[in-house]
């Protein structure tokens, strides 16, 4: 444990680096349900995390010493558990804040939280909630952001990207997460204080193929459509030309744009 300098309140006050770890939110789990009080705000970061966990069950791989794999311990008792996506918009918007200074324009959200630069992945967050009745007890955000990697094996070479590959130049680790959390604390405390209105704008607003006509695939059936929105609950909102369409994460999949 050390204690830190970020110019935050909380988030990343606590912060446990490791050399390395299987998964950090399993690392955190594992702390938390051996009973060990942990403060809210506590961010646990990998040099080398060799058994990432992304969304749907896949593998996260990340070059050691090379990316920012971490995850931060939220404790959001004032939202209900169906308003949890909300989490999913603060920790979108505050990746995004980060690196649309680094990378520009170019850096988007794949709903529901794939972090994207142009058409290749950047980044990844996996968010794992504890529920204890009407109460969310503990949120485990784990974020990946592939840094300064310069090539991605097999099928991740074509659809992959880095910070350093996107600027040019080295990011120094340390600054990225201090920057991070910077942001994470920001939009956390808009989501316990302000309107919900604001964060929904601020997430929508860098989204991936939004306001865009592009292809999409349910059930093997070719949809095409629009993304219009995000429901309250974080279903995708499509308009096609059959009327506006929800979909929850894993029936929806993304072709590509239309032309
Ligand atoms: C995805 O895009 O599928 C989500 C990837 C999330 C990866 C991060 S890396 C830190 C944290 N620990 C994990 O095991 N996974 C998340």
């Amino acid at each position: 444990m050390q204690n830190n300098t970020f110019p935050t309140s909380f988030v990343g006050q606590n912060l446990i680096k490791l050399s390395a770890v299987d998964s950090t939110n399993s690392f955190m789990k594992g702390i938390m349900s051996n009973s060990e009080p942990l403060p809210e705000g506590t961010v646990i970061m990998a040099d080398n995390q060799y058994g990432g966990r992304g969304q749907a069950g896949n593998t996260w791989y990340a070059e050691p010493g090379k990316n920012l794999t971490f995850s931060v311990l939220l404790r959001p008792d004032f939202i209900t558990p169906d308003q949890q996506f909300r989490l999913n918009m603060v920790v979108s918007t505050a990746l995004m804040h980060t690196l649309r200074e680094l990378c520009g324009e170019g850096a988007k959200t794949k709903w529901p939280n794939d972090i994207y630069f142009n058409d290749r992945k950047l980044g990844g967050v996996l968010i794992e909630n504890t529920l204890s009745g009407s109460q969310i007890k503990a949120s485990v955000i784990g974020i990946g952001l592939n840094v300064n990697q310069l090539s991605f094996d097999g099928d991740l070479g074509a659809r992959a990207t880095s910070l350093q590959i996107i600027t040019g130049k080295p990011i120094e680790l340390d600054l990225l997460l201090r920057s991070v959390c910077v942001q994470i604390e920001l939009a956390y405390l808009k989501l316990r204080t302000g309107p919900v209105d604001s964060l929904y704008h601020d997430y929508v607003k860098d989204l991936y193929l939004y306001g865009e006509n592009a292809l999409y695939r349910q059930n093997g059936e070719i949809i095409e459509g629009m993304i219009t929105g995000i429901a309250e609950r974080g279903q995708l909102e499509l308009t096609t030309s059959a009327g506006l369409k929800r979909f929850d994460f894993k029936e929806i999949e993304f072709l590509h744009k239309k032309n």
